[in-house]
């Protein structure tokens, strides 16, 4: 009981932190200082066995009934109570829903086993989760395991995915049969809950699903998913507010930690993510994908990412905007899975385009990151659309090193869902900017691994006309990466910066509409890289990069930008001429 307390504490301290970080927003300070009252500081002691109520707990016989029962004796006592699970047992059951002030306690040898079978589940696909809280001052706790029998779902498929049993139900999504399937645990129109210290296992669907609720707490919890099950998501939080993900340890085939928006009504506001240790091999933390309301005020830190196809996204495609996004102190470990996984081993990846022709997209606006250290296979991209420019984007603190960690082939954007979809024959950048107002780079050292992954490309790539007011301070290179195709020094020196762009800029603002350019210090205050000895070549290679390409046409930048073999082309024409 007390530590629970103490994690409370935990809980609303983080989330004062949180309304520092977003600064001015004084609406911030208010919602929290009003949790902070609301949550009642003695959590309830009265206790509902679930054997008192015939549980069985031999992981055969369904205790579905006895567990709901002990749930309801638990809410006839006034201030709720605690279901208690017993050590070594195993409990199978399907669906049961938690309600006001009760919490579920699975110590650390029990397990709770999910039902497989369609009557285990409600009438309707939107109602299907092994447990549902809908409540209020309730939760689960413990160190147990909620297990999902993932396997008994699977069959057969390839060695990149899974074949999962989905079941034929008229309730089930038109346009996504394939989701029809149930998630473990959801919270869904629900206030005050913590989910604490369970682990949850082998989920064929989402593990966790935060719905329409308010001040939810998941803290040190693990959830483990098949590498090769789709759709099996970690975390999903839609139209919630105060929403704290602390020290969570998730493993997932899809996104692990995704924040969407499915109803115009419903926004999701002040969320902190802090601490954690997260893998998948979609996308690890996810923002987006679907946004029809807006997202504001998310904050991440002090988070590791590893092996996963895309570290921090945050992907637009329908009318809701997203602003107001921190992340602080950030690892990232991004590389190619196969390509049927979204991602493409990107650290970052922002972007703002339609989902489909003609439709509303929402603006991207004040996200920043600080002091994000990456090692990947590709690079940075952050692209707008011209109905969606990115608005305030700033990188300040970034370690971006560009590593092979696989030879799984690259060379493409990926920028689903959506219009785009898979843009194929790029070469990769460490970073990509279009469609962007505002952006600030700075102290930004990007290294070039060895060896070399054939698509690599230039450092800083902008696409001309769509840029604007963007300051690089302190940019630095080292490229310790041998030329992939064996070329010459020149065509390696292409790892510089697009100078084409500071033109258009500099002409716009000659033109008077305020945009502006900022190239300080770069690499001027010489390199402090690991390598000694490649410090007077770096320098060099900016300035090559900056003089060379400067004199090169505008023709060139498609050539140069986009295949690597025209770059090549296009720095043997200008050598000789
Ligand atoms: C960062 O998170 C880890 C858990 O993932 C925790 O052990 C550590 O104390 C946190 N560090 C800070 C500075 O908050
Ligand atoms: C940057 O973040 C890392 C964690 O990724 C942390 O260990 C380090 O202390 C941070 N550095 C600064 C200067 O904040
Ligand atoms: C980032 O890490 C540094 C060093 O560990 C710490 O002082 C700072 O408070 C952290 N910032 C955040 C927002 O976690």
């Amino acid at each position: 009981m007390k530590r629970e307390n103490i994690h409370l504490r935990g809980f609303f301290l983080a989330s004062f932190l949180l309304t520092q970080l977003a600064a001015g927003q004084d609406e911030a300070l208010l919602a929290f200082e009003a949790a902070e009252e609301a949550i009642p500081s003695i959590p309830p002691e009265f206790t509902c066995p679930v054997k008192d109520h015939g549980a069985i707990g031999d992981g055969t016989a369904y205790d579905t009934a006895a567990i709901q029962a002990a749930i309801d004796a638990c809410t006839k006592n006034k201030d709720g109570g605690v279901v208690i699970f017993d050590e070594e047992k195993q409990y199978l059951t399907g669906q049961v829903i938690l309600k006001d002030g009760v919490r579920l306690r699975l110590p650390e040898s029990a397990t709770i086993l999910a039902g497989s079978k369609r009557e285990n589940y409600p009438k309707s696909y939107g109602d299907w989760y092994l447990i549902l809280l809908e409540c209020q001052n309730c939760g689960i706790d413990g160190e147990g395991r909620i297990d999902a029998q993932g396997t008994l779902w699977t069959y057969g498929g390839n060695l990149e995915q899974k074949q999962v049993t989905t079941w034929e139900d008229p309730s089930c999504p038109k346009h996504a049969p394939e989701e029809c399937r149930p998630h473990l645990v959801g919270v869904r129109d629900s206030f005050q809950v913590t989910i604490q210290g369970v682990q949850l296992y082998d989920s064929v669907h989402w593990a966790v699903h935060i719905l329409r609720s308010e001040a939810v707490a998941v803290m040190g919890v693990s959830i483990w998913g098949d590498p090769l099950v789709p759709l099996s998501r970690g975390i999903v939080i839609d139209g919630s507010r105060r929403v704290y993900l602390g020290g969570n340890v998730i493993s997932t085939a899809d996104d692990a930690v995704s924040l969407k928006t499915t109803a115009a009504d419903k926004p999701i506001e002040f969320v902190l993510v802090d601490g954690g240790l997260i893998q998948s091999k979609s996308v690890a933390i996810q923002i987006g994908d679907e946004t029809r309301a807006h997202m504001s005020t998310l904050v991440f830190q002090n988070i590791t990412i590893q092996q996963s196809h895309r570290g921090l996204a945050l992907t637009v495609r329908d009318e809701g905007s997203v602003t107001g996004v921190q992340f602080t102190n950030i690892s990232i470990e991004a590389l190619f899975f196969e390509r049927s996984w979204k991602g493409a081993a990107e650290p970052i990846h922002i972007t703002a385009m339609p989902r489909t022709v003609g439709s509303k997209v929402g603006m991207v606006s004040d996200v920043r990151f600080t002091n994000i250290s990456a090692s990947a296979e590709a690079g940075v991209v952050v692209a707008g659309s011209p109905g969606s420019t990115i608005e305030g984007l700033v990188l300040e603190g970034l370690n971006l090193e560009l590593v092979r960690h696989t030879d799984i082939p690259g060379g493409f954007l990926d920028y689903r869902p959506g219009l785009r979809g898979l843009v194929d024959d790029v070469t990769t950048s460490a970073i990509f900017i279009e469609h962007a107002n505002h952006a600030t780079l700075s102290n930004v050292e990007v290294v070039w691994g060895k060896p070399a992954r054939p698509e690599w490309g230039q450092t800083l790539e902008i696409t001309p006309h769509s840029v604007h007011a963007l300051s690089v301070q302190n940019l630095f290179v080292h490229d310790e990466s041998a030329h992939p195709a064996g070329g010459t020094e020149a065509a390696g020196s292409t790892r510089g910066i697009m100078m084409e762009w500071v033109r258009k800029i500099q002409a716009n603002l000659r033109s008077g509409n305020g945009a502006f350019l900022n190239l300080e210090a770069n690499a001027a205050r010489g390199v402090t890289g690991r390598r000694a000895a490649s410090s007077a070549s770096v320098a060099m290679l900016i300035l090559s990069g900056l003089v060379v390409l400067a004199l090169v046409g505008f023709a060139l930048y498609d050539q140069v930008a986009r295949r690597r073999s025209g770059a090549k082309a296009a720095f043997e024409k200008v050598a000789s001429a």
